[in-house]
């Protein structure tokens, strides 16, 4: 078992935990992942056990650069094109390279492989020094809420996982994964890098997955993203005993009220989605009534994070 970690832990012990096929924190600009081994059944088996995951999920592979990423997907033009937006919030869902030596828990023994180059440079560093690419989900327990600071992390864990502190993520939700397959790009899940931006950049059409529909992100759980309170989304103001998140300039006085952005930023406000989820959770708040998010840009990645933080907890 992983050695009672002195936290948060220097980089040199994070490459060398990592290394040794023990899991470690560490920072994304998306929100903070727990790393393991991609190439290492031992390792990867470790980050399940960590988050308690109840089920054996596909696991982003994160990469150091784009050499890395050739080693163990195969590109297409589309694929290629996609990449332009590493490193950066966009996880692209690919032919898996057999004999890259990835584990078969990696990819939930599926053909296709995700990847994704992390605009974090300690998070690019810290992948080199290991030299492996490293499997990584979000570093909290299956069901609650992305970590956005290694306190988080910290919080969440109750200080068993050591982190490797990088700072509060500068955006706050996680990547945008893209399924590519014969030079179709469908959305799978929204997120960090907005969809209408990437179309219009590279003058293609992004088609959205099924909510019930065969091309899905498995492991997507309705309820994925749960904080212990209740959320009642686009709510024009809170009642008596609810707290608040706002959006926007609003004069709303609650027992307990947060503001996304009260400039109505949506960069902002996707910064601050989980932050202000976990100290609503922290402060006890039964019920929070949430602001109507617009869903343009990552509106569209804030708005899936809020339903399914709304929905029902049965899964
Ligand atoms: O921003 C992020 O993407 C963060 C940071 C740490 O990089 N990671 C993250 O990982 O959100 P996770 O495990 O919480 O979500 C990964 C999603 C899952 O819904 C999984 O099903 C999907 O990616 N996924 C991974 N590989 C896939 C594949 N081959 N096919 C379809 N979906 C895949
Ligand atoms: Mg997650």
């Amino acid at each position: 078992m992983n050695p009672a970690p002195a936290n948060p832990v220097s980089f040199e012990r994070a490459a060398e935990l990592l290394r040794g096929g023990e899991v470690c924190a560490f920072p994304t600009e998306t929100v903070y992942g727990l790393g393991a081994d991609a190439t290492s059944s031992d390792a990867v088996l470790k980050i399940y056990e960590t988050k308690s995951r109840p089920r054996f999920n596909p696991l982003i592979v994160h990469c150091a650069d784009l050499d890395m990423a050739h080693e163990v997907a195969r590109f297409d033009p589309l694929a290629d094109r996609l990449a332009a937006f590493w490193p950066g919030a966009l996880t692209l869902v690919l032919p898996l390279k057999h004999g890259a030596g990835l584990s078969d828990l990696v990819t939930a023994g599926l053909d296709t492989v995700g990847v994704r180059i992390p605009a974090h440079t300690l998070a690019r560093e810290l992948i080199a020094a290991v030299g492996k690419p490293l499997a990584a989900p979000s570093a909290n327990p299956s069901g609650r809420i992305s970590p956005t600071s290694a306190a988080q992390v910290r919080a969440l864990f109750e200080d068993t996982v050591p982190v490797l502190d990088g700072g509060a993520a500068e955006t706050g939700v996680e990547s945008t994964i893209l399924a590519v397959n014969e030079e179709q790009a469908t959305q799978l899940r929204a997120g960090g890098l907005p969809r209408d931006l990437i179309a219009t950049r590279l003058g293609i059409e992004i088609v959205l997955a099924n909510e019930d529909g065969s091309v899905q992100a498995p492991g997507m759980l309705k309820s994925h993203y749960a904080p212990k309170a209740h959320l009642r989304l686009n709510a024009k103001k809170p009642e008596p005993g609810e707290a608040w998140l706002g959006f926007g300039p609003d004069r709303i006085e609650a027992g307990y009220s947060l503001n996304l952005s009260p400039t109505g930023d949506l960069a902002q406000a996707a910064r601050s989605l989980f932050s202000s989820l976990h100290e609503l959770d922290a402060a006890g708040v039964a019920t929070i009534a949430v602001a109507p998010i617009p869903d343009h840009g990552l509106g569209e990645a804030i708005n899936d994070r809020l339903r399914r933080a709304a929905a029902p907890r049965d899964s």
